[in-house]
């Protein structure tokens, strides 16, 4: 597991600078180019997500981040899941950011802008982390979920929601038909970045695969590690606890 790779990026410091411009240019486009190219199945995949996490979100004083926010569609959603809860949405692309803003309004989440490889937050502050499509393009997915880990409390959770590869030969040649050939013409003209949505299936093609990416997780001291696929492997949500403090 070493972190996002794109084309001409020669180390971690250029693959997220390349990554932090990509999502700037897609910022004004991002939320009609994902809505019309997964068929609006991207709305359910978030919604499960939180129906995952509903007991974390459920407890008393619960704090939750999402992670890699951007224009703050799961962020909303695991507000609308519990008016107690203190939400909370980073990322580190200020044009995205600002979108997560118009369009959360006065909901009461507090959104900053970070790195998430550098939180600036304090040890098992959180009792859950979501990421939804964000882990995919850090740079360095060890570093990514270690940071994870660190914010949560013991008892807290972090979902990931990321694309996958699917299972089945058959439909996984078709998803990657869609994914290579038509994914990159429709993403560009809606999006006005062609760059942007060739990256996208090259990122999945070359991301750990989900059993991989658990082991990664359980390796970084997450316990109860599971995954699922959803609509046939075209995505994998996995969860994982902390059940100690973490020994940093
Ligand atoms: C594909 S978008 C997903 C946005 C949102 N979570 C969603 O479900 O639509 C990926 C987001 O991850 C952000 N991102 C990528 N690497 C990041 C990093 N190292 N730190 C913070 N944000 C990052 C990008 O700026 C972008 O907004």
């Amino acid at each position: 597991m070493k972190g996002a790779s794109p084309q001409g990026a020669r180390n971690e410091q250029e693959a997220a600078r390349w990554v932090r411009s990509m999502f700037g240019r897609v910022a004004r486009r991002y939320d009609l180019a994902n809505h019309l190219l997964s068929f609006n199945i991207d709305r359910y995949w978030r919604r499960h997500t939180v129906r995952r996490v509903r007991s974390v979100l459920e407890r008393p004083g619960a704090r939750a981040l999402d992670l890699c926010c951007g224009t703050g569609d799961l962020t909303l959603a695991l507000r609308g899941a519990r008016a107690n809860t203190q939400v909370l949405g980073s990322d580190f692309c200020r044009p995205m950011l600002a979108a997560a803003r118009t369009k959360i309004g006065s909901r009461g989440i507090s959104l900053f802008e970070s790195d998430a490889l550098r939180l600036p937050l304090r040890d098992g502050s959180l009792d859950l982390v979501t990421v939804a499509f964000g882990f995919r393009n850090l740079a360095n997915y060890e570093a990514g979920l270690a940071e994870m880990r660190r914010v949560l409390r013991p008892g807290g959770a972090a979902a990931i929601l990321e694309f996958s590869q699917p299972p089945n030969a058959v439909f996984r040649a078709l998803y990657n038909f869609y994914a290579r050939r038509i994914l990159p013409w429709v993403g560009g003209a809606l999006s006005g970045s062609r760059d942007a949505y060739t990256y996208l299936p090259e990122s999945v093609r070359k991301f750990p695969s989900p059993q991989e990416l658990a082991e990664g997780m359980r390796r970084t001291g997450f316990d109860n590690v599971s995954f699922e696929y959803l609509t046939g492997g075209i995505v994998a949500l996995h969860l994982g606890y902390s059940t100690t403090a973490p020994a940093f």
